[in-house]
């Protein structure tokens, strides 16, 4: 599995943390920055991370910023794109098997870092269950494309 990696500056250690955790496991790691704490710019990190998924570069992505929220904001408005904050393992699992969710959007203000590898974990292993969350998913993207649903 090939698994695009990005951050902001709120979320760089633990961006570090979890590229060090995934290449342990043997996984493919695209790292697409930041690479300091410096301050930066969210959207930018949102938006290579889900164009990394687009382009067909990785399968799955995880976008790291405070708080989670503004870099998912960002990721989501890329066509084909569904990232989930998620803070918890529930949400992670639900993400995956009912969602298809393809961008895993954490905040490194809210939650720890051993958390954090757990909630990776996760959304990594689970797969989309399809069925009735296929037609969900088809009218999230008739939405997207402007359709009145
Ligand atoms: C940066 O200070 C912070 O706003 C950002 O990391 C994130 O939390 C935004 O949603």
């Amino acid at each position: 599995m090939r698994v695009a990696l990005g951050a902001d500056h709120g979320g760089y250690e633990l961006k570090e943390a979890i590229r060090k955790h995934l290449e342990a496991k043997g996984l493919k790691v695209q790292d697409l920055g930041t690479y300091s704490a410096d301050s930066v710019d969210y959207p930018k990190y949102g938006f290579a991370v889900g164009s990394a998924i687009i382009k067909g570069e990785a399968d799955l992505g995880i976008a790291i910023c405070g708080t989670g929220q503004g870099i998912s904001m960002a990721a989501n408005k890329i066509s084909g794109i569904r990232a989930a904050v998620c803070s918890e393992t529930f949400s992670a699992r639900m993400a995956r098997e009912h969602n298809n969710a393809n961008v895993l959007a954490l905040g490194a203000r809210v939650i720890g870092a051993g958390l954090a590898l757990d909630i990776v974990d996760i959304f990594l292993k689970t797969k989309f269950l399809g069925g009735r969350h296929t037609r969900r998913l088809n009218l999230i993207a008739d939405i997207e494309r402007g359709e009145n649903i």
